[in-house]
């Protein structure tokens, strides 16, 4: 669907077409949980990306962390379709400190002619997707991991390959946080309140067979989920995962501000759409960095200054069926032309 995206929007080439198509590209963004946490308002030829406060994850991320990141990667993947439109992006983050919501405001700069390379990543944009499966042994060259750093650089963040070792002992802090985090009611709670079943029409959440790994469990395991400690399952699943990709890489900003995590979830989604413009798969191993300890030991046994926020794992696999659902542009969206509109404006803050 995205792919075509140019080519549609090309004749009628006015911004009201194209920022609603940046937004069509922007909410298939990965996010935590699949929360879609965020809501665009297109205000005239200028388009608001807005934190949503009630798709926040109040367990895993009380600081709202991961939220700023999957805006960020919205944010990204609507100043690609921009790209891919004909025009520069013109992007200003945080533009209110009064209103910390408000994560960024987005217009058409000035025309440009679209490149093979803005093309390719909106291609991108609809090909991506999380995929839990594990990876083919097949080994990724490091011409094409360090294409993944200059990727993360240019969006102000750094990202670090491990190295065997690094990896070795980042699988056992990915058992050790699935182990207590699913000991955890609360967690658990809130993981089940997220989940889909098969054959459900939720338009957010997590589709629950893809959370196991490709293989189909019954509705019911939604249930016992809250009962179960299903910590050490998921804990020896994924470390099995982690030493099996062939790239596992960790993102990092200088500071842990929303400005950081925002730059983050633009890193993230650039290095996401570049991976899978290589034909590589890609997954998420953040339950580490959900639990402050964890993520402290994590920057020392990498020897970073930096702040770790996101961790991926990359590689050949075989893809992923279906899709994850996702809201209605109109869910997400609202239009006005008028400037002082107090409904558009009207954020959530908790
Ligand atoms: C900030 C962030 C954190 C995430 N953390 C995890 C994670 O720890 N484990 C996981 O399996 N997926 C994680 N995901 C992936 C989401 O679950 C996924 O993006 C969402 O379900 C939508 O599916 P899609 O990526 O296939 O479009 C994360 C995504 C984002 C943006």
């Amino acid at each position: 669907m995205m792919a075509d995206m140019p080519a549609r929007l090309a004749p009628a080439l006015d911004p009201m077409t194209i920022l609603r198509g940046a937004v069509a590209c922007a909410i298939q963004a990965p996010s935590s949980h699949n929360s879609q946490p965020w809501r665009f308002v297109r205000r005239g030829a200028r388009l608001e990306l807005h934190a949503d406060e009630r798709h926040h994850l109040g367990v895993i991320d009380p600081a709202r962390r991961q939220l700023v990141v999957s805006c960020g990667c919205a944010l990204y993947n609507a100043r690609v379709a921009i790209r891919a439109c004909g025009f520069c992006d013109d992007v200003r983050v945080m533009p209110d400190p009064e209103r910390p919501q408000l994560l960024a405001v987005i217009e058409l700069g000035l025309p440009r002619m679209p490149t093979d390379d803005d093309r390719a990543l909106l291609t991108a944009i609809g090909r991506r997707s999380t995929n839990r499966r594990p990876f083919h042994p097949r080994p990724v060259g490091q011409d094409v991991a360090d294409e993944l750093a200059r990727e993360a650089r240019r969006q102000r963040a750094r990202m670090f390959r491990l190295t065997p070792e690094q990896k070795r002992l980042l699988a056992g802090l990915v058992a050790e946080a699935d182990r207590r985090q699913y000991a955890d009611a609360d967690f658990r709670d809130e993981l089940g309140r997220w989940l889909a079943p098969a054959g459900s029409q939720r338009k957010d959440g997590i589709p629950f067979a893809e959370k196991e790994y490709g293989s189909p469990l019954p509705f019911t395991i939604t249930r016992r989920l809250r009962t179960l400690d299903l910590g050490e399952r998921f804990g020896e699943l994924e470390r099995e995962l982690v030493r099996g990709s062939p790239l596992v890489v960790v993102l990092a900003t200088d500071g842990d501000e929303p400005v950081d995590w925002l730059d983050c979830g633009q890193a993230l989604q650039a290095v996401l759409l570049r991976a899978t413009a290589h034909g590589l798969a890609s997954a998420f191993l953040n339950q580490v960095l959900e639990l402050a300890d964890l993520r402290e030991e994590l920057a020392v046994l990498l020897g970073l200054d930096d702040e770790p926020q996101m961790i991926l794992r990359l590689g050949h696999a075989d893809p992923v069926a279906w899709r994850a659902p996702r809201r209605a542009l109109d869910d997400v969206l609202t239009e006005t032309d008028d400037a002082a509109d107090a409904e558009a404006d009207a954020d959530v803050v908790s």
